[in-house]
């Protein structure tokens, strides 16, 4: 749901306007269902942004809680926020490069507010997305809560402490005492937090589930469910009105309850059955969303108004035939993510993230796992209006650490139920969300975990089935939990999967992560056709030759998954590069080299592999550069899904091949200067991919994804930055240092080159770029404008921009 913000700034204090308890179904529609490049995005209906206005101090202080406690000299600043990517890379950081050599420690943050008098009535609630980690929050110096676990969402009542009229303080403590999680996981506020101020009688915090039992061409049943919070003090008679709209924001479907009385702090759930003639279903090619809105009635009063979007759609796991959904057989052709957003580290952005799946979508991906934690719901959001069906997973680890020291295990026992079920409670609206996971190779799990676990979350949600992703199902007690399971998610060793799928024939089977191969973008190391894993360089090759016995090359995984009916798909191991967990050279690199996508968003290579497999549309993609020396054979791949594809060097034909059953097509070519064209034939279409032999860096040439953005403080641009000759032909190797200044309203953000070794900071105005490319991201301010950027560059032509910045346009 996308919220206007709704803060008004007097006298430095934040005042929180009172918000029409009753809104207008259309206008949310619109919002709910144009565009949100850029905004945050809601889950709910009555949740205000509160994310401006916060001071911070990193470190830890004596009675920072305290309302009274002097915070002139701490830093201001609006979330979310992530202290840690601010930092210089550090290689004696606790946590190691597995978490990028980025330092964690304890942190601080308060806000100050004021709440009208005519408050008093209602209801205050403070919602945070996720904050990491070991919060404990505090209103007035009144203590309320504390959550190990950092990618949980959780809320708090702020209502018995406020003072009215007059101005209250939240403070919040963080701690990230490294090693805390495998990967980079950032730290701080790092994603939205909200103020929701209701109704003593309102719809609970996460209090709607909707969902399908019953769908067809025809019609869909569609069950509506409301766990109703009777906090007045007093008996009342409720009586609910669901409205089910289209994307038009269309009545399609209304439905009013009986009254039902509910006691004195006291709540019910109330059930509605309503039907939708002909329903358009969900899909990725077509993720038509639905939104249920419901008011809490009180005589002829709306007390309350909650919405959530859905979407109609059936899916199936089935032992032999794999996953279909809503009736077509299909793959699920998936990538595992972590949370980090490159630059920008773990502080979310919408805009980001709906960059990344833009990405994805074009290469033809349609699931994600996000592994291993809750995701932030926005990325759920954005799975459901661009199309991907998501395997929401719980856990790293249960009741045996990874990192023996800090990491969650230390607070399982105690957590494990109320970090679960928040991550179901939260989700179960979503239709992305098509399976949970309660762990990823979990270390010495014990049967009884696991069915405690799947018991939670049904406890909540019983339409979608449960997994988890196990790298060890020869394991007795792996193939006990995997039995009573749902889905048994595969890590790895395809070499298992006919003989488990022979030993239990009524298993579900997904290959839950694959792959883990490595590369560097634009890095190519030979011979082409055999593995190459390490070099000198510290980097890894672009050819698909970088996988050692643990883990497969693309084209392998892609047969062992697709050769076999009974497998739902695979989660290729990863995605995008993240921060942290740089294998095969842990020891002096700080990103990882596994990603398609290298941190930056440019794609390495083995994307347009998985274009050739995942997409119809015709294309072919040709490899490597063609900047070498006169001694040189090269082996020149293509990845296409043409018919046929044939070569040229300089318009001299090298022979044209069949694609048939290859995955790849290789030439090995005697290297001369000048161009290399691939040409792929497929049906009456021809495509073409070609790179020419690039002379001296010369200029600068600027990309922006996008030239008209939105001025809200957050909306981002992100500009490619290529290093040319004179003829404006990229530079494959060049590494030149790039300086980046904005006029205008906005702010650089962050830079990034997706190198894996690069110490450079991601918070910076300038960097080098790797391959020939770096990346600048620029923040818009809530001025809106004209926004020019330049790039420079020691003896290069430089470029410069301009993007436009507008208000949000209705
Ligand atoms: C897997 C693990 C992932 C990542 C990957 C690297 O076993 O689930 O989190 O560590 O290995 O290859």
């Amino acid at each position: 749901m996308k919220k206007p913000s709704s803060e008004k700034l007097i006298f430095g204090l934040t005042v929180i306007t009172l918000l029409s308890m009753i809104t207008n179904a259309n206008a949310l529609i619109k919002s709910t269902l144009k565009s949100l490049s850029g905004t945050d995005i809601y889950n709910g209906l009555r949740g205000q942004s509160f994310n401006e206005d916060w001071k911070f101090y990193k470190g830890d202080v004596n009675a920072a809680q305290e309302r009274g406690f002097d915070d002139k000299e701490w830093e201001p600043l609006s979330l979310p926020h992530d202290w840690s990517i601010f930092n210089d890379f550090n290689n004696h950081s606790p946590a190691g490069n597995a978490a990028g050599c980025l330092d964690g420690g304890i942190g601080w943050y308060r806000k100050t507010f004021k709440l009208p008098s005519d408050y008093k009535n209602t209801k205050v609630f403070i919602e945070f997305d996720g904050a990491y980690m070991n919060s404990e929050v505090w209103i007035n110096g009144k203590f309320l809560g504390k959550r190990p676990y950092g990618y949980t969402s959780f809320e708090y009542d702020l209502t018995p402490y406020l003072v009215y009229g007059g101005s209250n303080v939240i403070a919040v403590r963080l701690n990230n005492n490294q090693p805390t999680s495998r990967w980079y996981s950032g730290s701080g506020i790092y994603r939205n937090v909200w103020l929701t101020v209701s109704n003593p009688v309102h719809v609970d915090y996460c209090g709607m589930f909707v969902t399908t039992p019953n769908v067809s061409k025809n019609s869909a049943a569609i069950n509506v469910k409301n766990t109703i919070l009777n906090q007045s003090g007093e008996a009342k008679s409720v009586k609910l009105k669901t409205i089910l709209l289209d994307a038009n924001g269309k009545n399609v479907a209304a439905q009013t309850s009986s009254p039902v009385k509910i006691n004195a702090e006291s709540s019910a759930t109330l059930s509605q059955d309503l039907t939708v003639s002909k329903p358009r279903l969900w899909s990725p090619a077509s993720p038509y969303l639905y939104i249920a809105q419901t008011q809490v009635i009180i005589g002829d009063s709306v007390v309350d108004t909650y919405q959530s979007t859905f979407g109609i759609r059936y899916f199936a796991f089935d032992p032999n035939n794999g996953f279909s959904l809503n009736g077509v057989s299909m793959k699920l052709n998936g990538v595992c993510n972590h949370h980090d957003l490159g630059a920008l580290g773990a502080a979310v952005n919408y805009r980001a993230i709906e960059r990344q799946l833009e990405i994805l979508k074009a290469m033809g991906c349609n699931a994600i796992r996000t592994s291993h934690n809750p995701p932030d719901p926005q990325v759920l959001e954005a799975c459901d209006r661009l199309g991907f069906m998501v395997m929401d997973e719980a856990f790293d680890v249960w009741e045996t650490g990874k990192n023996k020291l800090n990491d969650y295990h230390l607070y399982f026992k105690d957590w494990a139920k109320a970090d679960i079920q928040a991550m179901v409670m939260r989700d179960r609206n979503h239709p992305s969300v098509i399976m949970w996971s309660i762990g990823n190779e979990i270390q010495s799990p014990i049967v009884s975990t696991a069915a405690t676990l799947y018991k939670w979350v049904k406890a909540i949600d019983d339409t979608r089935p449960v997994t988890w992703a196990s790298n060890n199902m020869g394991g007795k007690n792996e193939q006990a939990i995997a039995a009573l399971l749902d889905l048994a998610g595969h890590n790895y060793h395809p070499e298992w999967y006919d003989s488990m799928h022979s030993k239990y024939p009524d298993s579900n089977m997904l290959g839950s992560e694959t792959v883990s191969a490595v590369r560097s973008r634009g890095i190519y190391k030979t011979p082409a056709d055999q593995k190459v894993l390490r070099d000198k360089d510290n980097q890894c090759s672009s050819y698909d030759n970088g996988s050692d016995k643990g883990a497969s090359e693309a084209r392998k995984s892609y047969k062992d998954i697709n050769n076999r009916k009974y497998m739902a798909g695979e989660f290729v191991w990863t995605g995008f590069d993240y921060i942290g967990e740089p294998w095969p050279y842990d020891w002096v690199a700080k990103s990882s080299y596994f990603g398609i996508i290298d941190t930056a968003g440019f794609p390495k290579d083995i994307y347009y592999f998985y274009q050739s497999r995942w997409t119809t549309e015709p294309m072919v993609h040709l490899l490597p550069h063609w900047n070498w020396t006169s001694d040189s054979n090269v082996a020149v791949w293509i990845y296409s899904n043409c018919d046929t594809v044939e070569l040229f060097l300089n318009d001299v034909s090298l022979g044209l091949k069949t694609m048939g059953d290859s995955l790849h097509l290789a030439w090995d070519v005697q290297w001369s200067p000048g161009t290399i064209k691939a040409k792929g034939i497929k049906g009456q279409s021809v495509v073409y991919d070609q790179t020419t032999t690039a002379g001296q860096p010369a200029k600068i040439k600027l990309k922006p994804d996008r030239t008209n953005i939105i001025a809200d403080g957050k909306d981002l641009v992100f500009i490619e930055t290529d290093i040319t000759d004179s003829n404006g032909l990229p530079v494959p190797n060049a590494n030149n240092m790039v300086n980046f200044s904005v006029s205008g309203p906005a702010v650089i953000e962050g830079v990034d080159n997706g190198d894996a070794m690069s110490r450079e900071r991601y918070k910076a105005s300038s960097r080098s770029t790797f391959s020939g490319k770096c990346l600048v991201i620029i923040r818009t301010t809530k001025v809106p404008g004209s926004i020019t950027v330049t790039a420079s560059s020691r003896g290069l032509t430089s470029d410069s921009l301009t993007v436009n910045s507008t208000k949000v346009i209705d």
